[in-house]
């Protein structure tokens, strides 16, 4: 007879041994890319991951070059940073690679989503699909940044701003309320619970860490609960048809594609528009953000921009010549120069089957054939290109004219045949938001410096790393303080 002690033991030992066993045994062949396993047996590299990601992984790639795969928590992830050639065989090959095999891990604790939508891929293909319809639709996105516009415009107009004479503001604040209130209601429509979702939202995206990681519960429960007050106001915004007739067009046509499914619950609904609503807000929110902090702190770039901006105003219209500020190729160097520096999403998939990539330099004669194991998953943290100085150099400091042409070879180093520049992910999946966060940027960038004069009075804050490496477009430290004083001639015609 055994004792329950040996009983005990024996539960506890066994799948122990079994656990040391198979991390002894964790191995990887030689078509296989280098294997970092870590000390522990299941968890593997999780701790050194978890601790400071960005400085194990930049040890990892100085060491073994740009791919690697690392054993976490009972998984191989495959990280790779090769933009000659690997990154876009990866997001190129949809069928052997899954964009939404690696979210569906994730979808149900990040997002909300049901179970019902969790499990039906070929749902969540349509639905992405007609994000992508919707976006690429010239008059659809106009109609869209057109509320964006005089809602902005709305806000700052008639704020206590709109008098101001040297008033202290934090410029992140003001950014994020405006930005967020006026693209929330150019999708969602003037039904959308903005004071009932905003604070919410924002605490959720604190602990956007927390569910990256896949924290319990228990050790996220602030985290959870704020995402359930999210979910519930969107579940009653779905369940009023006279809020949804009011939205944008993309919100209606993801509706009626739910409804005419058989993910039709309040639930179901709520889920998939949290994911739309986190999607279109976390990133495009600090990146407009960042760009005007950016040229308010470069004294040269900002007087440059203030006398480009009274260049496209259409006085008869009242308006600016939008199409034509977005071609201004300071204004876009700007903005690519602040995705590069502050962009620090993954594009993430699966592997499928097998998969052999062609990693590294092939006019060097030293690319390689990688072989990637069906199950595994690849990873393509975008700093690991963004920052690197062979490629960008001084990688760590924005350069606001990094992007323009004459400075192609100076600041930019690899040409055209490089794909060292992702911010919005590629291939079958790339960001179908793209267009309207850039449309942001410079609607806010435009209206904020036409409308103020503005003196920053500290330095430009620095962003949080740390753990929330791999989120997406960092945040700031801390406040931005910075003078605002309003104009009294908005924007002059050309002389
Ligand atoms: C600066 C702002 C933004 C950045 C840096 C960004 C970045 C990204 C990246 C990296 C991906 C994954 C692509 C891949 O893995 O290949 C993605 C997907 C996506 N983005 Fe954006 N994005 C931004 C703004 C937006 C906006 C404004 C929308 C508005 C609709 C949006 C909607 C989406 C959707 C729907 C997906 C794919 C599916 C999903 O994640 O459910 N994004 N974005
Ligand atoms: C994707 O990869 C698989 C396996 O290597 C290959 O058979 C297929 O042709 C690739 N598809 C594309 C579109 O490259």
């Amino acid at each position: 007879m055994v004792s329950s002690l040996e009983l005990i033991a024996t539960c506890i030992v066994i799948p122990f041994s079994f656990f040391i066993l198979q991390h002894i045994l964790l191995s990887a062949t030689k078509d296989e890319p280098p294997f970092v396993k870590g000390p522990f047996p299941f968890l593997g590299s999780a701790f050194a991951y978890l601790r400071d990601p960005q400085q194990f992984l930049h040890g990892l790639q100085k060491k073994y070059g740009p791919i690697f795969t690392v054993y976490i928590a009972g998984e191989r992830m495959t990280f790779l940073a090769d933009p000659k050639i690997g990154n876009r065989q990866v997001l190129n090959n949809r069928s052997s690679l899954s964009f939404l095999h690696f979210q569906q891990k994730y979808s149900q604790t990040f997002f909300g989503y049901t179970k019902s939508v969790a499990m039906d891929l070929d749902f969540q293909q349509k639905l992405i699909h007609q994000i992508n319809t919707v976006m690429s639709s010239k008059p659809l996105l106009a109609e869209i940044t057109q509320t964006i516009k005089t809602t902005y415009l709305g806000l700052i107009d008639n704020s206590r701003y709109a008098k101001c004479n040297g008033e202290v503001i934090d410029l992140y604040q003001f950014c994020r309320y405006n930005m967020y209130y006026s693209s929330a209601r150019a999708l969602f429509g003037p039904g959308f619970p903005f004071e009932e979702i905003y604070q919410p939202y924002l605490c959720f995206e604190d602990d956007l860490p927390k569910f990256a990681r896949g924290y319990p519960r228990f050790l996220n429960s602030k985290g959870y609960t704020e995402q359930q007050k999210v979910l519930d106001e969107l579940g009653s915004f779905v369940t009023d048809p006279s809020r949804i007739a009011q939205s944008s067009a993309l919100i209606r046509s993801l509706y009626d594609i739910c409804m005419a499914s058989t993910h039709k619950s309040p639930a179901d609904i709520a889920g998939f528009f949290f994911s739309v609503l986190l999607a279109s807000k976390s990133n495009s929110i600090p990146a407009a953000f960042w760009t005007l902090a950016n040229i308010v702190a470069d004294a040269g770039v900002k007087a440059e921009i203030e006398e480009i901006i009274p260049k496209y105003y259409i006085a008869e219209k009242d308006d600016f010549d939008w199409n034509e500020l977005q071609k201004v190729p300071l204004i876009t160097s700007c903005f690519k120069e602040t995705l590069r520096l502050y962009g620090n999403a993954v594009s993430t998939r699966q592997v499928m089957e097998d998969f052999t990539l062609r990693v590294g330099n092939p006019s060097d004669n030293n690319a390689k054939d990688m072989r990637l194991r069906a199950g595994s998953a690849v990873l393509m943290p975008m700093s690991m290109t963004h920052w690197n100085p062979d490629v960008y150099p001084t990688p760590m400091k924005w350069i606001g004219r990094r992007f323009m042409e004459e400075n192609q070879g100076v600041w930019v180093h690899g040409g055209d045949k490089l794909h060292a520049y992702t911010p919005w992910g590629g291939g079958a999946y790339i960001c179908p938001g793209r267009h309207l966060a850039f449309e942001e940027a410079v609607i806010q960038l435009v209206y904020v410096l036409s409308r103020f004069g503005i003196e920053p009075i500290k330095d430009i804050p620095s962003f949080v790393v740390d753990d929330r490496y791999g989120t997406g477009v960092f945040r700031p430290a801390k406040s931005y303080h910075v003078k605002f004083t309003a104009r009294t001639v908005v924007a002059a015609p050309p002389q």
